[in-house]
């Protein structure tokens, strides 16, 4: 057994959200429409023909699941702004009403103990600004920009703690280059572009956030999943390595000031790296974060396989390994954020970790008003176990956040993917502390 109080008095504890997510509510109070929006109505993205509204009505609901949050113990509140609800054309016009929103999202959260931590991009890239070219248009930096100062500009004196991008690797592979997630596109040389351009973003977005509010905490977040090859074979190892570079490098190492990694013979890293040479600001990369937030919800093996393009690198699944994992096929593996959070903290320039989303999906049942998620509440149990030692062993990590406090709009995998600590029934939105809610509650209030 362990305690929260072992993790010690300053530890962040909180749950994470995002607007799309969760908010629900895409045409009302001068919302404009987001890739989200568009993309969810092209047949066959999501599954079950998902729209990511009313998702968890969050816009109507949020003083009850802020309370919620209280009430299971939680001291921090993370979630994201919607550009569209500020901007609903991406640029130009600010939308009033959006801005009030978010003051009485942050003032309810304030009157209730609870820290807001705003996420200024989690995937919700206004549509109008998609027509332009999204995250692959240069001008991606100039929208971007505006949209950080209005929003630091408005609840600056308000809010210190700041994240400028969710998990950049997830929306630049996922929907420019595989075309699972909005916008959809499958297309290298755009692939490409949005990497250089959110990493710039990525330090551009610290920069505006430092100069606009005083005693900021600035962080970013990466998504990190430690690549262990299936066998000992070189060609295994090799392919471990390339998509180890995409998955765990390719984003913190230009924040740090290392640029980008390179890898001899990996053609998508050289491509990359002789396009950025040409574009301009590339000695812009660099930001020095106050924190990173670290996110990673499985760990992947994989073996070498010509088939796939570039990393050439295929996943062994957990199920065929038959080694645990959730509904979503994810590994489960404790031990690999362990190594992770050391991994990172042996950066230099990496001053503060904070986990700042981990989680499981179960196919949750609610039977006579109980949802036995026990699963859930040991992978918790499990990760933050790992948690504790790597801080035991001297890593600065500062902070868990569980993703996700309500069920919500899981992206492409619709509604059916549950990753909640309150199982939502979306026709009623009616909410149920599931068991792995009620253990933490007893976690953090009882030990
Ligand atoms: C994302 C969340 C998502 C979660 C589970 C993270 O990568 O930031 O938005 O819901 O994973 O898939």
């Amino acid at each position: 057994m362990f305690t929260s109080a072992e993790f010690g008095n300053d530890f962040l504890w909180g749950v994470a959200m995002a607007a799309q997510q969760n908010e629900g509510a895409p045409d009302v109070d001068g919302r404009g429409p987001s890739i989200w929006d568009t993309f969810s109505k092209r047949r066959g993205k999501i599954k079950d023909a998902g729209k990511p509204w009313p998702a968890c009505d969050f816009y109507y609901r949020y003083k009850d699941d802020l309370m919620l949050a209280k009430g299971l113990g939680f001291k921090v509140f993370r979630f994201s702004i919607s550009w569209s609800r500020i901007l609903p054309e991406g640029t130009g016009r600010i939308n009033k009403e959006g801005l009030a929103f978010y003051h009485r999202l942050i003032d309810e959260c304030l009157l209730l103990g609870l820290t807001p931590y705003v996420t200024l991009y989690h995937w919700d890239l206004p549509q109008a600004l998609e027509k332009e070219g999204g995250w692959a248009s240069y001008h991606i930096l100039k929208w971007f920009g505006r949209f950080v100062t209005i929003c630091t500009q408005e609840y600056g004196d308000k809010v210190k703690d700041w994240i400028v991008l969710n998990e950049p690797m997830g929306f630049t592979s996922l929907g420019y280059m595989l075309g699972k997630h909005a916008p959809g596109k499958k297309n290298l040389n755009l692939f490409l572009s949005a990497i250089h351009n959110a990493a710039l973003a990525q330090a551009e977005g610290g920069r505006i956030v430092r100069t606009n509010v005083k005693k900021a905490h600035i962080g970013t977040t990466f998504s990190c999943s430690e690549v262990i090859p299936y066998t000992h074979k070189p060609a295994d190892i090799a392919a471990a390595k390339r998509l180890d570079i995409l998955l765990n490098r390719l984003f913190i190492e230009p924040a740090l000031g290392y640029g980008y990694p390179q890898e001899e013979g990996f053609v998508l890293m050289d491509k990359l790296y002789m396009q950025s040479k040409a574009w301009k600001y590339t000695d812009r990369l660099k930001f020095d974060f106050d924190f990173i937030g670290i996110q990673n919800y499985f760990s992947i093996t994989v073996k070498h396989n010509q088939i796939i393009p570039y990393v050439h690198a295929l996943e062994v699944k957990a199920a065929t390994r038959k080694v645990p994992h959730t509904d979503l096929g994810w590994e489960i593996n404790a031990d690999s954020l362990y190594r992770m959070l050391k991994r990172y903290w042996l950066y230099g320039g990496v001053k503060e970790i904070i986990v700042t989303e981990g989680g499981a999906c179960y196919k949750d049942k609610l039977i006579n008003g109980v949802v036995d998620d026990k699963e859930r509440s040991q992978y918790f149990n499990d990760y933050l176990q790992a948690v504790l030692k790597a801080k035991k062993k001297g890593v600065n990590v500062n902070g868990y956040l569980a993703w996700t406090l309500t069920d919500n709009f899981e992206w492409n995998e619709g509604y059916k993917a549950r990753f909640g600590l309150v199982h939502v029934d979306f026709k009623t939105q009616l909410r149920t502390i599931k068991n792995s809610g009620y253990w933490w509650r007893d976690f953090l209030l009882h030990t």
